[in-house]
Protein backbone atom coordinates (compact mmCIF):
# COMPACT_ATOMS: atom_id res chain seq x y z
CA UNK A 1 0.00 0.00 0.00
CA UNK A 2 1.46 3.56 -0.74
CA UNK A 3 0.29 6.64 1.04
CA UNK A 4 -0.68 9.10 -1.55
CA UNK A 5 1.58 12.27 -0.93
CA UNK A 6 0.39 16.00 -0.76
CA UNK A 7 0.35 18.14 -4.05
CA UNK A 8 2.67 20.50 -2.91
CA UNK A 9 5.51 17.38 -2.71
CA UNK A 10 4.66 16.12 -6.28
CA UNK A 11 6.44 19.68 -7.15
CA UNK A 12 9.50 19.45 -6.04
CA UNK A 13 12.23 17.33 -6.05
CA UNK A 14 14.98 15.64 -4.06
CA UNK A 15 17.27 18.14 -3.93
CA UNK A 16 20.47 17.93 -6.35
CA UNK A 17 23.03 17.66 -3.95
CA UNK A 18 21.54 14.79 -1.71
CA UNK A 19 21.57 12.98 -4.47
CA UNK A 20 24.87 13.45 -6.16
CA UNK A 21 25.86 12.96 -2.66
CA UNK A 22 24.64 9.35 -2.23
CA UNK A 23 26.64 9.05 -6.18
CA UNK A 24 29.76 10.26 -4.62
CA UNK A 25 28.92 8.12 -1.33
CA UNK A 26 28.54 4.65 -3.29
CA UNK A 27 32.17 5.50 -6.29
CA UNK A 28 34.11 5.80 -2.62
CA UNK A 29 32.54 2.78 -1.37
CA UNK A 30 33.61 1.15 -4.78
CA UNK A 31 37.19 2.50 -3.61
CA UNK A 32 37.59 5.31 -6.28
CA UNK A 33 38.68 8.69 -3.95
CA UNK A 34 36.83 11.06 -5.59
CA UNK A 35 37.22 14.70 -4.84
CA UNK A 36 34.48 16.60 -4.38
CA UNK A 37 35.05 20.46 -5.31
CA UNK A 38 31.26 20.47 -5.05
CA UNK A 39 31.15 21.43 -1.31
CA UNK A 40 29.05 24.00 -0.52
CA UNK A 41 29.85 23.90 3.75
CA UNK A 42 32.89 25.61 5.58
CA UNK A 43 35.51 22.90 6.54
CA UNK A 44 37.40 25.61 8.98
CA UNK A 45 35.90 26.65 12.47
CA UNK A 46 34.88 29.79 14.17
CA UNK A 47 37.45 31.04 17.24
CA UNK A 48 37.96 29.19 20.22
CA UNK A 49 36.58 32.35 22.10
CA UNK A 50 33.29 31.67 20.31
CA UNK A 51 33.26 27.71 20.78
CA UNK A 52 34.58 28.46 24.37
CA UNK A 53 31.46 30.48 25.06
CA UNK A 54 29.22 27.33 23.45
CA UNK A 55 31.35 25.07 26.34
CA UNK A 56 31.17 27.21 29.04
CA UNK A 57 27.47 27.72 28.31
CA UNK A 58 26.98 24.64 27.91
CA UNK A 59 27.53 23.51 31.76
CA UNK A 60 24.08 25.56 33.71
CA UNK A 61 21.04 23.37 34.15
CA UNK A 62 19.04 26.60 33.48
CA UNK A 63 20.64 26.99 29.52
CA UNK A 64 19.16 23.92 28.66
CA UNK A 65 15.24 24.89 28.50
CA UNK A 66 13.95 26.25 25.27
CA UNK A 67 14.60 29.78 24.56
CA UNK A 68 11.96 32.81 23.33
CA UNK A 69 10.78 32.45 19.64
CA UNK A 70 12.72 36.03 18.84
CA UNK A 71 16.03 35.42 20.44
CA UNK A 72 17.96 36.57 23.43
CA UNK A 73 18.19 40.36 23.85
CA UNK A 74 22.07 39.70 23.78
CA UNK A 75 22.07 38.45 20.26
CA UNK A 76 19.31 40.95 19.04
CA UNK A 77 21.61 43.22 20.21
CA UNK A 78 25.35 41.76 18.44
CA UNK A 79 22.66 41.45 15.41
CA UNK A 80 21.92 44.99 15.34
CA UNK A 81 25.45 46.33 16.47
CA UNK A 82 26.74 44.09 13.31
CA UNK A 83 24.60 45.75 10.86
CA UNK A 84 25.62 49.20 12.38
CA UNK A 85 29.32 48.77 12.11
CA UNK A 86 29.74 46.17 8.93
CA UNK A 87 26.61 47.74 6.79
CA UNK A 88 25.90 51.30 8.37
CA UNK A 89 22.20 49.99 9.41
CA UNK A 90 20.05 51.34 12.00
CA UNK A 91 18.30 48.21 13.26
CA UNK A 92 16.26 48.46 16.74
CA UNK A 93 17.24 45.49 18.51
CA UNK A 94 13.53 44.95 19.84
CA UNK A 95 11.41 44.69 16.57
CA UNK A 96 13.54 44.91 13.12
CA UNK A 97 15.99 41.53 14.03
CA UNK A 98 14.37 38.07 14.39
CA UNK A 99 17.35 35.56 14.65
CA UNK A 100 16.73 32.29 12.90
CA UNK A 101 17.83 29.00 13.23
CA UNK A 102 19.70 29.33 10.17
CA UNK A 103 18.55 31.74 6.68
CA UNK A 104 17.16 28.24 4.54
CA UNK A 105 14.87 28.17 7.12
CA UNK A 106 14.09 31.99 7.06
CA UNK A 107 13.65 31.37 3.09
CA UNK A 108 10.80 28.92 4.02
CA UNK A 109 9.11 31.45 6.77
CA UNK A 110 9.11 34.58 4.62
CA UNK A 111 7.34 32.25 1.79
CA UNK A 112 4.52 30.72 3.75
CA UNK A 113 3.79 34.40 5.57
CA UNK A 114 3.80 36.21 2.36
CA UNK A 115 2.50 33.59 -0.69
CA UNK A 116 -0.25 31.48 -1.65
CA UNK A 117 -2.25 29.85 -4.55
CA UNK A 118 -2.83 32.51 -6.87
CA UNK A 119 1.15 34.61 -6.28
CA UNK A 120 3.48 34.43 -8.20
CA UNK A 121 7.14 35.24 -7.17
CA UNK A 122 10.44 36.36 -9.20
CA UNK A 123 13.38 34.12 -8.39
CA UNK A 124 16.50 34.30 -10.14
CA UNK A 125 18.00 32.01 -13.10
CA UNK A 126 20.51 31.21 -12.05
CA UNK A 127 20.07 31.30 -8.30
CA UNK A 128 19.84 29.95 -5.19
CA UNK A 129 17.33 26.71 -5.30
CA UNK A 130 15.36 26.69 -2.24
CA UNK A 131 13.82 30.33 -3.00
CA UNK A 132 11.71 28.03 -5.70
CA UNK A 133 10.86 25.37 -3.73
CA UNK A 134 9.71 27.22 -0.94
CA UNK A 135 7.69 29.56 -3.28
CA UNK A 136 6.35 25.90 -4.75
CA UNK A 137 5.38 24.24 -1.37
CA UNK A 138 3.42 27.23 -0.44
CA UNK A 139 1.37 26.73 -3.43
CA UNK A 140 2.93 30.49 -5.69
CA UNK A 141 4.06 30.56 -8.84
CA UNK A 142 7.43 31.14 -9.40
CA UNK A 143 8.62 33.41 -12.51
CA UNK A 144 12.33 33.39 -13.30
CA UNK A 145 14.32 36.43 -14.14
CA UNK A 146 16.76 36.27 -16.31
CA UNK A 147 20.44 36.58 -15.19
CA UNK A 148 23.62 37.34 -17.31
CA UNK A 149 27.06 37.85 -18.20
CA UNK A 150 26.14 41.01 -20.05
CA UNK A 151 24.35 42.68 -17.39
CA UNK A 152 26.85 41.55 -14.59
CA UNK A 153 24.26 39.37 -13.14
CA UNK A 154 21.91 41.91 -12.01
CA UNK A 155 18.09 42.14 -13.00
CA UNK A 156 17.51 43.49 -16.01
CA UNK A 157 14.61 46.30 -14.80
CA UNK A 158 13.64 46.87 -18.68
CA UNK A 159 12.92 43.23 -19.24
CA UNK A 160 11.20 42.92 -15.97
CA UNK A 161 9.02 46.07 -16.58
CA UNK A 162 7.41 44.65 -19.82
CA UNK A 163 6.50 41.40 -17.75
CA UNK A 164 2.52 41.17 -16.27
CA UNK A 165 3.49 41.77 -12.81
CA UNK A 166 0.21 42.10 -11.95
CA UNK A 167 0.26 38.73 -9.92
CA UNK A 168 3.91 39.04 -8.74
CA UNK A 169 4.10 39.61 -5.07
CA UNK A 170 7.62 38.89 -3.93
CA UNK A 171 11.31 38.80 -5.67
CA UNK A 172 14.81 37.21 -4.60
CA UNK A 173 17.68 39.13 -4.29
CA UNK A 174 20.86 37.67 -3.44
CA UNK A 175 23.59 39.69 -3.96
CA UNK A 176 26.54 38.91 -3.59
CA UNK A 177 25.29 36.26 -6.11
CA UNK A 178 25.45 32.56 -5.33
CA UNK A 179 26.15 31.13 -8.07
CA UNK A 180 27.85 33.69 -9.97
CA UNK A 181 29.76 35.88 -7.36
CA UNK A 182 28.57 38.85 -9.02
CA UNK A 183 28.08 41.98 -6.48
CA UNK A 184 25.16 44.64 -6.43
CA UNK A 185 26.02 47.99 -6.69
CA UNK A 186 24.30 50.86 -4.50
CA UNK A 187 22.72 52.44 -7.75
CA UNK A 188 21.26 49.00 -8.65
CA UNK A 189 19.91 48.11 -5.32
CA UNK A 190 18.13 51.77 -5.83
CA UNK A 191 17.07 51.28 -8.94
CA UNK A 192 15.19 47.81 -7.81
CA UNK A 193 13.53 49.51 -4.62
CA UNK A 194 11.92 51.93 -6.75
CA UNK A 195 10.93 49.19 -9.34
CA UNK A 196 9.79 47.33 -6.06
CA UNK A 197 7.87 50.34 -4.99
CA UNK A 198 6.21 50.48 -8.12
CA UNK A 199 4.69 47.12 -8.48
CA UNK A 200 4.31 46.73 -4.39
CA UNK A 201 6.35 43.76 -4.55
CA UNK A 202 8.15 42.80 -1.34
CA UNK A 203 11.66 42.76 -2.30
CA UNK A 204 14.07 39.90 -0.13
CA UNK A 205 17.74 40.11 -0.31
CA UNK A 206 19.07 37.13 0.73
CA UNK A 207 23.11 38.28 2.33
CA UNK A 208 25.31 35.65 3.37
CA UNK A 209 27.76 35.98 1.22
CA UNK A 210 28.48 39.34 2.39
CA UNK A 211 32.02 38.95 4.17
CA UNK A 212 33.51 36.86 1.57
CA UNK A 213 36.14 38.28 -0.73
CA UNK A 214 34.03 41.23 -0.55
CA UNK A 215 35.96 44.21 0.44
CA UNK A 216 32.53 46.56 0.95
CA UNK A 217 29.74 44.66 2.51
CA UNK A 218 26.18 45.96 1.01
CA UNK A 219 22.73 45.91 2.62
CA UNK A 220 19.91 46.83 0.37
CA UNK A 221 18.29 48.30 3.81
CA UNK A 222 21.15 50.71 3.63
CA UNK A 223 19.31 52.31 0.86
CA UNK A 224 17.09 55.16 1.79
CA UNK A 225 13.98 54.23 1.95
CA UNK A 226 14.50 50.48 1.48
CA UNK A 227 12.55 49.03 4.07
CA UNK A 228 9.44 49.97 3.44
CA UNK A 229 9.23 47.30 0.61
CA UNK A 230 12.86 45.49 1.48
CA UNK A 231 13.78 42.54 4.10
CA UNK A 232 17.09 41.27 4.45
CA UNK A 233 18.78 37.61 5.82
CA UNK A 234 21.55 36.89 6.20
CA UNK A 235 23.88 34.30 8.35
CA UNK A 236 26.76 33.11 10.04
CA UNK A 237 26.83 29.90 7.93
CA UNK A 238 29.72 31.49 6.01
CA UNK A 239 30.93 34.52 7.44
CA UNK A 240 32.04 32.72 10.52
CA UNK A 241 32.38 28.94 10.11
CA UNK A 242 29.13 28.40 11.25
CA UNK A 243 27.22 26.36 8.86
CA UNK A 244 26.18 23.49 11.53
CA UNK A 245 25.39 25.80 13.98
CA UNK A 246 22.34 27.22 12.56
CA UNK A 247 22.32 30.87 12.85
CA UNK A 248 20.53 33.13 10.61
CA UNK A 249 18.35 36.35 10.60
CA UNK A 250 15.75 38.54 9.18
CA UNK A 251 16.47 42.25 9.50
CA UNK A 252 13.60 44.81 8.31
CA UNK A 253 10.94 46.81 9.42
CA UNK A 254 8.90 45.86 12.91
CA UNK A 255 5.55 44.81 10.83
CA UNK A 256 6.87 42.46 8.46
CA UNK A 257 8.74 40.78 10.91
CA UNK A 258 5.63 40.32 13.52
CA UNK A 259 3.82 38.70 10.36
CA UNK A 260 6.91 36.24 10.05
CA UNK A 261 6.64 35.84 13.44
CA UNK A 262 3.49 34.41 13.73
CA UNK A 263 4.46 31.45 11.40
CA UNK A 264 7.92 30.69 12.53
CA UNK A 265 6.88 30.93 16.02
CA UNK A 266 4.25 27.48 15.28
CA UNK A 267 7.37 25.89 13.82
CA UNK A 268 10.17 26.20 16.29
CA UNK A 269 11.09 26.48 19.50
CA UNK A 270 13.61 28.98 20.08
CA UNK A 271 17.68 28.28 19.58
CA UNK A 272 19.69 26.68 22.35
CA UNK A 273 21.21 29.25 24.59
CA UNK A 274 25.06 28.87 24.12
CA UNK A 275 24.55 29.13 20.30
CA UNK A 276 22.76 32.04 20.75
CA UNK A 277 25.46 33.85 23.36
CA UNK A 278 28.29 32.17 21.08
CA UNK A 279 26.70 33.52 18.01
CA UNK A 280 26.49 36.87 19.82
CA UNK A 281 30.29 36.74 20.44
CA UNK A 282 30.88 36.27 17.33
CA UNK A 283 29.50 38.88 15.92
CA UNK A 284 31.30 41.36 17.95
CA UNK A 285 34.46 39.68 16.31
CA UNK A 286 36.94 42.53 14.70
CA UNK A 287 37.78 43.15 10.92
CA UNK A 288 40.99 41.13 11.51
CA UNK A 289 38.96 38.14 11.56
CA UNK A 290 37.72 38.32 7.97
CA UNK A 291 40.91 39.33 6.71
CA UNK A 292 42.68 36.42 8.14
CA UNK A 293 39.24 34.18 6.32
CA UNK A 294 40.01 36.08 3.37
CA UNK A 295 43.42 35.51 2.99
CA UNK A 296 42.84 31.92 3.25
CA UNK A 297 39.84 31.75 0.41
CA UNK A 298 42.09 34.16 -1.81
CA UNK A 299 45.09 31.57 -1.69
CA UNK A 300 42.67 28.79 -2.37
CA UNK A 301 41.03 30.56 -4.69
CA UNK A 302 44.06 30.86 -7.02
CA UNK A 303 44.18 27.15 -7.18
CA UNK A 304 40.51 27.35 -8.48
CA UNK A 305 41.30 29.74 -11.47
CA UNK A 306 44.80 27.26 -12.44
CA UNK A 307 42.09 24.16 -12.73
CA UNK A 308 39.76 26.59 -14.55
CA UNK A 309 42.85 27.29 -16.74
CA UNK A 310 43.73 23.54 -17.46
CA UNK A 311 39.64 23.14 -18.45
CA UNK A 312 40.04 26.13 -20.97
CA UNK A 313 37.05 28.13 -18.73
CA UNK A 314 36.42 31.29 -19.07
CA UNK A 315 35.95 33.18 -15.66
CA UNK A 316 35.67 36.50 -14.13
CA UNK A 317 38.62 37.48 -11.16
CA UNK A 318 36.68 39.70 -9.64
CA UNK A 319 34.48 37.12 -7.89
CA UNK A 320 32.83 37.38 -4.04
CA UNK A 321 31.43 34.35 -2.07
CA UNK A 322 32.56 31.03 -1.46
CA UNK A 323 32.86 29.66 -4.94
CA UNK A 324 34.72 30.46 -8.56
CA UNK A 325 31.94 30.35 -11.56
CA UNK A 326 33.60 30.00 -15.17
CA UNK A 327 31.86 29.09 -18.67
CA UNK A 328 32.94 25.50 -19.77
CA UNK A 329 34.64 26.62 -23.03
CA UNK A 330 32.83 26.20 -26.65
CA UNK A 331 34.16 21.97 -27.34
CA UNK A 332 32.51 21.19 -24.47
CA UNK A 333 28.69 20.20 -24.66
CA UNK A 334 27.73 22.13 -21.51
CA UNK A 335 28.61 22.23 -17.82
CA UNK A 336 26.91 18.94 -16.94
CA UNK A 337 28.56 17.03 -19.24
CA UNK A 338 31.77 18.87 -18.28
CA UNK A 339 31.14 17.74 -14.98
CA UNK A 340 30.19 13.59 -15.65
CA UNK A 341 33.75 13.94 -17.44
CA UNK A 342 35.67 14.85 -14.81
CA UNK A 343 33.89 12.62 -12.50
CA UNK A 344 34.13 9.54 -14.39
CA UNK A 345 37.88 10.07 -15.81
CA UNK A 346 39.46 11.90 -12.86
CA UNK A 347 37.19 11.68 -10.16
CA UNK A 348 37.16 15.30 -9.75
CA UNK A 349 33.28 16.42 -8.80
CA UNK A 350 32.65 20.02 -9.69
CA UNK A 351 28.89 21.19 -10.01
CA UNK A 352 27.35 21.43 -13.12
CA UNK A 353 26.33 25.47 -13.54
CA UNK A 354 22.33 24.09 -14.61
CA UNK A 355 21.36 22.66 -11.48
CA UNK A 356 20.62 26.98 -10.38
CA UNK A 357 18.76 27.20 -13.52
CA UNK A 358 19.22 26.93 -17.72
CA UNK A 359 21.12 30.54 -17.36
CA UNK A 360 23.97 28.25 -15.95
CA UNK A 361 23.87 25.65 -18.24
CA UNK A 362 27.39 26.31 -19.89
CA UNK A 363 28.73 26.86 -16.62
CA UNK A 364 30.46 24.98 -13.89
CA UNK A 365 31.12 26.13 -10.03
CA UNK A 366 34.22 25.39 -7.68
CA UNK A 367 33.69 25.90 -4.03
CA UNK A 368 36.45 27.19 -2.06
CA UNK A 369 35.74 24.75 0.68
CA UNK A 370 38.57 22.56 1.05
CA UNK A 371 42.22 22.63 1.72
CA UNK A 372 45.14 23.41 -0.55
CA UNK A 373 46.34 19.89 -0.98
CA UNK A 374 42.82 19.09 -2.39
CA UNK A 375 43.12 21.55 -5.16
CA UNK A 376 46.47 20.40 -5.63
CA UNK A 377 45.42 16.95 -6.03
CA UNK A 378 42.52 17.69 -8.53
CA UNK A 379 45.39 19.79 -11.04
CA UNK A 380 47.49 16.64 -11.04
CA UNK A 381 44.70 14.47 -11.73
CA UNK A 382 42.88 16.66 -14.09
CA UNK A 383 46.60 17.67 -15.92
CA UNK A 384 46.98 13.90 -16.73
CA UNK A 385 43.19 13.74 -18.32
CA UNK A 386 43.78 16.68 -20.35
CA UNK A 387 47.51 15.07 -21.69
C1 LIG B 1 22.35 31.88 -1.50
C2 LIG B 1 22.20 31.13 -0.24
N1 LIG B 1 21.28 31.50 0.64
C3 LIG B 1 21.11 30.84 1.80
C4 LIG B 1 21.89 29.75 2.12
C5 LIG B 1 21.62 29.02 3.39
O1 LIG B 1 22.45 29.42 4.42
P1 LIG B 1 22.15 29.03 5.92
O2 LIG B 1 23.23 28.11 6.33
O3 LIG B 1 22.15 30.30 6.69
O4 LIG B 1 20.82 28.36 6.00
C6 LIG B 1 22.88 29.32 1.24
C7 LIG B 1 23.67 28.13 1.57
O5 LIG B 1 24.38 27.53 0.84
C8 LIG B 1 23.04 30.02 0.02
O6 LIG B 1 23.97 29.65 -0.87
Amino acid sequence: MTIKTANRIRQIQEYFFSKKLKEIAAMKEAGKDVLNLGIGSPDLSPPNEVINILNQESQFDQNHSYQSYIGVEDLRNAFSKWYETHFSVDLDPETEILPLIGSKEGIMHISMTYLEEGDEVLVPNPGYPAYRSAALLSGAATVEYSLSIENNWLPDLDQLSQMDLTNVKLMWLNYPHMPTGAKATKIAFENLIAFAKKHQILLVNDNPYSFILNDNPLSILSIEGAKEIAIELNSLSKSHNMAGWRVGMIAGKAAFLSEILKFKSNMDSGMFLPVQLAAAKALELPKVWYENLNQIYRERQLKVFQIMDLLGCEYDKNQSGMFVWAKVPDKEKDGFKLSEKLLNNAHVFVTPGGVFGSNGDQFIRISLFNKLPVFEQSIERIKKIAA
